[in-house]
Parts: C-alpha cells; sequence; structure tokens
C-alpha cells in the first residue's frame, strides 16, 4: 500500500490523526474521538470550529458571490476597514490572503513612506531574535532565524537583527540613518510564547519618535482578542504602532490577513505600488464583519481576559507541582504556555494520547492557543489533562 501523502511537500510532520469534524472548541476524527482543541489551527479559530453565525455568514455569501478581484469595490471589505479603524490606531487597510503577506505589505509600506520623504537611505527593518514573521523571502529575512534561512540564497540586505530584549542595541540601532522601521510581536508566537514587557514596548516607541523610524507591530498571532485586548498593543497606555499587521483569528478559521496603517504611512501606497488578486475577497470579507463584530465586543473581551485568568492560575499550580519539570508559566491571555525543563515535544504527544490538542514552540514551550470563547469547564478539561500527562512524562 502506498502512503496517502506520497505526493505531499515533505515539510510537515503531522501526526495520524486526521480530523473531519469540529464543534466549538472540540475536533472529532473520522472514527468519532473527540479532542479538545486547545492550538486552535495555531491561534486561528478564535470562536472555535463551526461557529453558528460565521457558517451562516459564509452559506450565504457562497451562495452570492465568491471573487470579483480589486478592479471592482467589494462592499463588505469597505465595511470592515471603517470598523477596524474605528477601534485601532488605523486610517487605511489592505486586506491579505495570509500573516506572511501582510508582514510584506508592512515591509513594503515602511520602505516607501521614507522614500516618499525623500529619506531612499533609510531601508532598515529591525528584528529581534526569537522572531517569527512568516516563510516569504522577505518574513525569513525579518525573521532571521537561520535554519529558516539555509538554502534560499544569500540573505537579503536591509534586516538588522538584534537580540531580544537588549535595549542598549536597539537604542543604537535606532538611530542608524538606515534605519527605517522596527517590526515586532508583542508576544512571540513561535519563538516561545514570550511577551514583551510594556515598557519596553513604551521606550522603543519613544525612541522611534525621536529618530522618526516607524514601529510595525506583527499582532498576527497575538492579536485579535487574544491576550484580551482587541490588539496587544492596547495593554500599552500611549503606545500606537505606525502599521499593524493581523491575519489567523480576523478570519476564525478562513484565510485572510490585514495591514493596517496610519494615513501617514498608508497615503504613499498608491495605484501600482502592491494589490492582490484575492486580497478581501468577498467571502474572507463576510466572514471577517462577524468575527470582528463578535471579538471586538468589550464584553466578549472581558470575559477572554476573566478565563484567561483562570487558565493562569491552573498552570501556575501545575507549574508548583512539578517544578522538576515545568520552569514557569509564559506568553500572555490566551496565548500561553508552560515553559518545560526539557523538549516537550513527547508532552505534547502525551497530552494528545489523553485527546487534548497542544502546539509546541521554541525554547521548550508547551504551547496554549484555545478558542477565545472557551469556559471555565474547558480550562479543567485541558489542565487536568495537562497536569496527568506531565505527571506521565519522562523527559528524554
Ligand atoms: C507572528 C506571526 N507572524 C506571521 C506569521 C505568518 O502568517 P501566515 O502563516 O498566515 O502566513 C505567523 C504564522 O505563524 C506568525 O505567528
Amino acid at each position: 500500500m502506498s502512503d496517502p501523502r506520497q505526493h505531499i511537500m515533505p515539510v510537515y510532520r503531522p501526526p495520524e490523526e486526521v480530523f473531519v469534524k469540529g464543534e466549538g472548541p472540540y475536533l472529532f476524527t473520522e472514527d468519532g474521538a473527540r479532542y479538545l482543541d486547545f492550538i486552535a489551527g495555531i491561534a486561528v479559530n478564535a470562536l472555535g470550529h463551526a461557529h453558528p453565525a460565521m457558517v451562516a455568514a459564509l452559506q450565504e455569501q457562497a451562495g452570492k458571490l465568491w471573487h470579483t478581484s480589486n478592479m471592482f469595490r467589494v462592499r463588505a471589505g469597505e465595511e470592515l476597514a471603517d470598523k477596524i479603524c474605528r477601534d485601532t490606531f488605523a486610517d487605511r487597510v489592505f486586506f491579505t490572503n495570509s500573516g506572511t503577506e501582510a508582514i510584506e505589505c508592512a515591509l513594503k509600506t515602511a520602505r516607501k513612506y521614507h522614500w516618499a520623504n525623500g529619506n531612499q537611505e533609510r531601508i532598515d527593518i529591525i528584528t529581534f531574535t526569537g522572531a517569527f514573521h512568516g516563510r516569504s523571502l522577505g518574513a525569513i529575512n525579518a525573521g532571521g532565524n537561520p535554519k529558516y534561512l539555509e538554502g534560499f540564497g544569500p540573505p537579503l540586505p536591509g534586516f538588522v537583527h538584534l537580540e531580544w530584549g537588549d535595549m542598549d542595541a536597539f537604542e543604537e540601532a535606532v538611530s542608524r540613518p538606515t534605519a527605517a522601521a522596527i517590526l515586532i510581536e508583542p508576544v512571540q508566537g513561535e519563538g516561545g510564547v514570550r511577551a514583551l514587557p510594556d515598557e519596553q514596548l513604551k521606550r522603543m516607541r519613544e525612541l522611534c519618535d525621536e529618530h522618526g523610524v516607524l514601529m510595525i507591530l506583527d499582532e498576527v498571532q497575538c492579536g485579535m482578542g487574544r491576550t484580551g485586548k482587541l490588539f496587544a498593543y492596547q495593554w500599552v497606555d500611549g503606545v500606537e504602532p505606525d502599521i499593524l499587521c493581523s491575519a489567523k483569528g480576523i478570519g476564525g478559521g478562513f484565510p485572510f490577513g490585514a495591514c493596517l496603517t496610519t494615513e501617514a504611512c498608508g497615503e504613499h501606497m498608491q495605484p501600482g505600488s502592491h494589490g492582490s488578486t484575492y486580497g478581501g475577497n468577498p467571502l474572507a470579507m463576510a466572514v471577517g464583519n462577524v468575527v470582528w463584530d463578535i471579538i471586538s465586543d468589550e464584553k466578549f473581551l472581558a470575559e477572554v481576559r476573566r478565563v484567561s485568568g483562570s487558565l493562569a492560575q491552573s498552570l501556575k499550580g501545575i507549574a508548583d507541582s512539578h517544578p522538576d519539570k515545568v520552569e514557569e508559566v509564559t506568553g500572555r491571555g490566551l496565548l500561553t504556555g508552560l515553559k518545560m525543563k526539557a523538549d516537550p515535544k513527547s508532552l505534547q504527544g502525551l497530552c494528545r494520547d489523553r485527546n487534548l490538542l497542544t502546539g509546541v514552540a521554541g525554547a521548550n514551550v508547551l504551547r496554549l492557543a484555545p478558542p477565545l470563547n472557551i469556559t471555565d469547564a474547558h480550562v479543567r478539561e485541558a489542565t487536568g489533562i495537562i497536569d496527568e500527562a506531565i505527571t506521565a512524562w519522562e523527559p528524554a
């Protein structure tokens, strides 16, 4: 018998389970086994699986119109952009199909801003170790992770990589005449579910302002309610980015992203400077409006903060009772995890054996990114399984 995966490019190594149905925070396999999904498609299914309002919006739109391209206006996209600008710092929005494309748009917008203002030498994008911004050539060069760059030609010019948390190095880099923008995740996802201290973001903003450098926030993973605010920057008083990348949760499972900008940045992206055939298509926009209406509601966000508090407390209890295996609880809100003292890959397997889906991230982190509308009962179920799995775990 041939392997049914033989023609799939071997860039992924998924386990054997095949999921065919989802309902809220649960996934079901072909033979009906139920799993509690505490990774939600890597922080994507923000409202769980098969949310009735999302399903209805998609079904209704699917019967009307799928695609016209951006040669023509898309009313639902205009509406969604209005809502985004009402609720955030942004004045302009470019819709994409993924997080990587939102990053590409951000990088181009930042460089174009300086070029249009007569500062052609300002091309450097400053990023930090542990960053992950996607898989295009621009995004892997921004991320700077040697593992992801290997084999793909010479590194591109215009990217400066600094040690995470090294504010002295940042102070020096941001003052160079070639500096264009800083690109940073307020909570690193892939890099180990690591939250940037609020004071650091504030200081970075001050230094950017001082030197005429733009701030780009990558909120692809940590945005859209995941930390308990609509976007993570909203935790920090007085800090707003110039450009912000969103994706994942913004579509709740329908693939799309967005690059949000101020007017000062967005105004230079004139016809011909950027584009996308599918970006902002009617199906994505129909779903996107529903997701935005639900997640941007302050009552919804308050509940995310409450439930993430109970999750954090339970995880802290687990960390305290396994000091030999757990180093600390990490992350913010519902982008959280346990930093283990050894590679947690086999622990992730033990959780899956007990019907709980989790992720892993850099620096030995067992990553949790459940749907945002989980209840205390789901928290109890998940943390009960994690506790049991850690007890059974024998780190390599
Ligand atoms: C912080 C961050 N930025 C960008 C991306 C890239 O998004 P996508 O995979 O949708 O292209 C990811 C994906 O994991 C991410 O976590």
